[in-house]
């Protein structure tokens, strides 16, 4: 179904974002039939540019980023028909009345600030001055969010200036995943789940976004933040919300928001012995971390490992172990909900331990796992095994099933349709920090280096440490 009508400013439209994800998303729900065909996308960026480079750039980000070639070639020229460009700059008046006659009246307009956080504040002063911005308007940030609750809250504080909070969409690129949207379906779709989804049948569960890439070319911001912030923060955070949260009333976004913001205020503060940060070395002419960046000395750490409790009701009792970290074994994220033994076994001391986990993967193949204890075949008496009851969506929906789009044509799409359920709220984003930033000082009072670990292992051997003294054992890492 074709969304409204819209006009969609891209502030930073020649950075790499717009290039490697808005551009070929817009481009996909245009080949998808989502959109009409008359809409207006204005890249807006400092440099002198023509429209007619600007679709330029565009066809090259598009060649290169999206790899439908059927529907490029039908439908690519149709796209870049919509495009224009307008010169400006956040912090002067040049380019502005511009943009405003390139806009069209009674049409629902997107911006999208794809630009460093040091901007926002910019950017909204210069709509509002130039009543670019109506009460529909709406507009679109990315993370970092701040570095820190202060600045955080300094963000929202300047947003809130000229914005309702109904009217911005904080993306965390994660809540786009089909995954992780079905991670909801899951829970709240089947009545199989939920009963046991609590301290009461939950052993554990493992959160782990593993990604084999090192830094690459980020080095410079990557090294102001590390994997704390880059990563645990907001990824990491909301996976545990949507893992942990209640049963929201409604699928709609101040319900499921709610519930979210009561995990994050219901985590316990860290403790130095439940987290591990590491770095890595290089390996086969893969470099190391330290070599990557300006400084050679870097403590930042681009591997944690922690061990969090969700102090409330439903949790007591059920620790959720959460990694995350560059240069491992495999690009491979799950969740693992880990139930605990049978409370009785009938078959004797034989028969081995046996537990259920339900593994929701998120990337790659998608899909979940529920691991059964069943009988082994043959004559051998009662002997038992865990199998997979396995289902790739791409097995289970058909051949079209793995064509899922991209986490940011959702959002895009969402921000459109004016549904912030996917999308960060300012309180939640504070929240986060809150319960981040203590982790970070006691690191930087500490004033130690991190551990090191080697690429393509699985982190360093104290976060094997952290479960394993818990009689546990993380899940393996592999594609
Ligand atoms: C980004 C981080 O938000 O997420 C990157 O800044 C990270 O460091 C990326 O690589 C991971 O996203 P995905 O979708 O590839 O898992």
């Amino acid at each position: 179904i074709p969304v409204e009508p819209f006009d969609l400013v891209i502030f930073g439209g020649t950075g790499d974002l717009a290039r490697r994800k808005i551009l070929p998303a817009l481009f996909r729900r245009f080949c998808a039939g989502q959109m009409r065909g008359d809409e207006r996308v204005i890249g807006a960026a400092r440099a002198e540019m023509s429209t007619k480079d600007y679709r330029a750039f565009a066809r090259a980000a598009i060649t290169e980023f999206d790899d439908n070639d059927a529907c490029a070639a039908e439908h690519l020229d149709g796209f870049l028909r919509q495009l224009s460009y307008v010169a400006l700059d956040a912090r002067s008046d040049a380019g502005w009345a511009e943009l405003g006659a390139a806009l069209r009246k009674g049409r629902i307009r997107a911006f999208y600030f794809s630009v460093g956080p040091g901007l926002f504040g910019d950017l909204a002063e210069r709509l509002y001055q130039w009543k670019l911005a109506d009460a529909q308007s709406r507009i679109v940030v990315e993370k970092p969010f701040g570095r820190d609750l202060d600045s955080a809250r300094a963000l929202n504080a300047t947003l809130a200036q000229h914005f309702d909070e109904a009217q911005i969409y904080r993306i965390d690129h994660y809540l786009g995943k089909e995954t992780v949207q079905n991670l909801m379906a899951i829970r709240f779709g089947n009545t199989l789940f939920e009963p046991l989804w609590n301290s009461q049948y939950v052993d554990h569960i493992q959160i782990t976004v593993a990604e084999s890439v090192g830094v690459g070319t980020r080095g410079e911001y990557y090294d102001r933040s590390g994997a704390m912030r880059d990563m645990m923060q907001n990824h990491m955070m909301q996976l545990l919300c949507l893992t942990a949260m209640e049963p929201p009333a409604k699928f709609d976004p101040a319900a499921v928001r709610d519930e979210k913001l009561k995990v994050i205020r219901a985590l316990d503060p860290m403790t130095p012995e439940n987290i591990v940060r590491g770095q890595y070395e290089g390996a086969d002419g893969r470099p190391a971390y330290r070599d990557q960046v300006e400084a050679p000395d870097s403590r930042t750490e681009t591997f944690v490992a922690l061990k969090a409790r969700v102090g409330n009701w439903r949790w007591a009792g059920t620790p959720f172990y959460m990694r995350t970290g560059k240069r491992l074994k495999a690009r491979a994220s799950e969740i693992a909900v880990v139930f605990k033994d049978a409370p009785h076994s009938i078959f004797g001391a034989d028969a081995g331990h046996h537990r259920n986990i339900l593994t929701i993967r998120l990337q790659p193949n998608e899909g979940i796992e529920l691991g059964v204890t069943i009988k082994e075949p043959g004559p051998g008496g009662m002997r038992l095994i865990d199998v997979p009851l396995d289902m790739s969506f791409a097995e289970a929906l058909g051949p079209d099933s793995d064509d899922f789009p991209d986490a940011y044509e959702r959002l895009i799409m969402d921000v459109i349709r004016g549904d912030q359920t996917l999308f960060m709220r300012g309180d939640e984003v504070e929240a986060a920090w809150e319960w981040t930033d203590p982790i970070i000082e006691s690191w930087q009072e500490a004033g130690d280096d991190p551990l090191l670990y080697a690429t393509g292992s699985s982190g360093p051997d104290d976060a094997l440490a952290l479960i394993h003294r818990d009689g546990r054992r993380w899940r393996e890492i592999r594609p």
